[in-house]
Order: structure tokens, then C-alpha cells, then sequence
């Protein structure tokens, strides 16, 4: 199968910039084997989707509104990004979740409302440190994924994705050893699996870059990477992808 290597822009680049790297993304990375998501921000996905159009590029959102529309004042609808070719949605960020106090209840109404458009959600999930110090961290991810995926049904396996970011490896250099990534993701497969009766993706997310993507790419349940700073880097970016 092929991986799945996703670039989350989170709010690093001002609009100018995001152009820029859109563009030269496109020149850079013309073929490669897996399949490549970009996730700038809300503002550039628009011109995102025109540069992008008939190349191997697919778009995602970094977040969406809980309902296709209504009074909702600075929110954006998945059906809007749907319509302008919007493929996927991340739902459940650790920075929203902690920043911004999403909790499991959003979350939960976001992913039901991004598969209502047909949007692929791809939920994030992670313990911290201190939870994975008292050995938590299976717990906790067992907890995360049941919240999030109340109520919630799929047609087919492609059409939702978890991406484990243990939240002490975000942005600090410090990435977990890929084979221990590979045990966390074959639990989490096996716990969704009893949850959506569905064998879905499981990306891994927290300071990859072109050192280590190898490895994590060589385990057999890590189905691709969702990469924060380095996809800032044309030429570091790249290299992940053509792996
Ligand atoms: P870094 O790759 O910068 O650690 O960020 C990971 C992340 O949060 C991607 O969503």
C-alpha cells in the first residue's frame, strides 16, 4: 500500500510564503510513490487547489467547523472546502485541543461532520509525557479513540486516518524509536478495528525529518507521516517524500 505522508503548515507561514512554497513544491516534487497532503492554512488553500490541479498534490484542511452551515462566526464549513477540492480534514490537533480547548466533543461532532461532506478526517491522537512516564500512554490513546469515534460509522477503511503524535515529540527533535512507533500504531489498529470494523491508516507525527522517515517507513504499521517543520523545507520536504 502505499504511504501516506502528510504536511501540517499549522500558522508558520504568512500568505506570501505559503504561495511560495506551493509553487515550488509543484516544481520540486513531481512524481514520487506515495501519496502527498498538504495542509496550509485556511487563507491559501483556495489558490492551493488551482496550482495544485491536475498533479499528484491532494489538499487538507488543518481543522472544520461541527456542521455543514449556520451562525457560526469565524468558522469554515467542510462543505466549502469540499467544494473548492478539499480531500482531507485534521481534526483534533494537540495544539487545538490544548491551546484552544477543543475537547472530545468537538472533536467527536468535527469528524462526523467532515465524513458528512466526504471529507477524510485525520484524527490526531497522542499522550504526554508524564502519561507515557506512568505508563499511560495505551490508556490514554484508548480513551482519545473512543470519544472521538462515538457514533461514528465508514464505508471503507480510506476514508479516515489516525495520526499518532505522542505530544512530547512535537517540535521538541525528540521523535519516538520508529519500532515502538510500529507496537503503538498495530494497538491502535487493532482498538479502531473493534470500534469501526475497518482496518484503517495510522500515520505517525512528531519531529520526522529527513533522517529518521526512513525508518518509520520501513515499519509495516506506519502507513505514512504527518510532518510539521520540516514540511517547511522544500528540499527537506522532498527528501521525506521520495524516500
Ligand atoms: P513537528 O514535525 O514539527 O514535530 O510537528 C509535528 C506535528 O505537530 C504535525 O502535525
Amino acid at each position: 500500500m502505499k504511504k501516506t505522508i502528510i504536511a501540517n503548515w499549522k500558522m508558520q507561514l504568512g500568505f506570501k510564503d505559503s504561495q511560495m512554497l506551493i509553487k515550488e513544491l509543484k516544481q520540486k516534487i513531481k512524481k514520487t510513490s506515495s501519496e502527498i497532503v498538504i495542509c496550509p492554512d485556511y487563507l491559501s488553500l483556495s489558490s492551493a487547489s488551482s496550482v495544485f490541479k491536475g498533479t499528484n498534490f491532494n489538499l487538507g484542511a488543518q481543522d472544520c467547523a461541527i456542521k455543514a452551515s449556520g451562525a457560526l462566526t469565524g468558522e469554515v464549513s467542510p462543505v466549502s472546502l469540499k467544494e473548492i477540492g478539499i480531500r482531507y480534514v485534521i481534526i483534533g490537533h494537540w495544539e487545538r485541543r490544548t491551546v484552544l480547548g477543543e475537547n472530545s466533543e468537538l472533536i467527536n461532532a468535527k469528524i462526523k461532520s467532515a465524513l458528512a461532506a466526504k471529507l477524510i478526517p485525520i484524527l490526531c491522537i497522542g499522550e504526554n509525557l508524564a502519561e507515557r512516564e506512568a505508563g499511560l500512554a495505551k490508556k490514554v490513546l484508548l480513551g482519545q479513540i473512543k470519544a472521538a469515534l462515538q457514533g461514528i460509522n465508514i464505508k471503507v477503511s480510506s476514508n479516515l486516518v489516525i495520526a499518532y503524535e505522542p505530544i512530547w515529540a512535537i517540535g521538541t527533535g525528540e521523535s519516538i524509536i520508529p519500532f515502538e512507533a510500529n507496537t503503538i500504531h498495530t494497538f491502535i489498529k487493532n482498538e479502531v478495528n473493534k470500534v469501526l470494523g475497518k482496518n484503517i491508516r495510522v500515520v505517525y507525527g512528531g519531529s520526522v525529518n529527513s533522517s529518521n522517515s526512513f525508518e518509520f517507513l520501513k515499519q509495516k504499521n506506519v502507513d505514512g507521516l504527518l510532518v510539521g517543520g520540516a514540511s517547511l523545507n522544500v528540499k527537506e520536504f522532498s527528501s521525506i517524500v521520495n524516500n
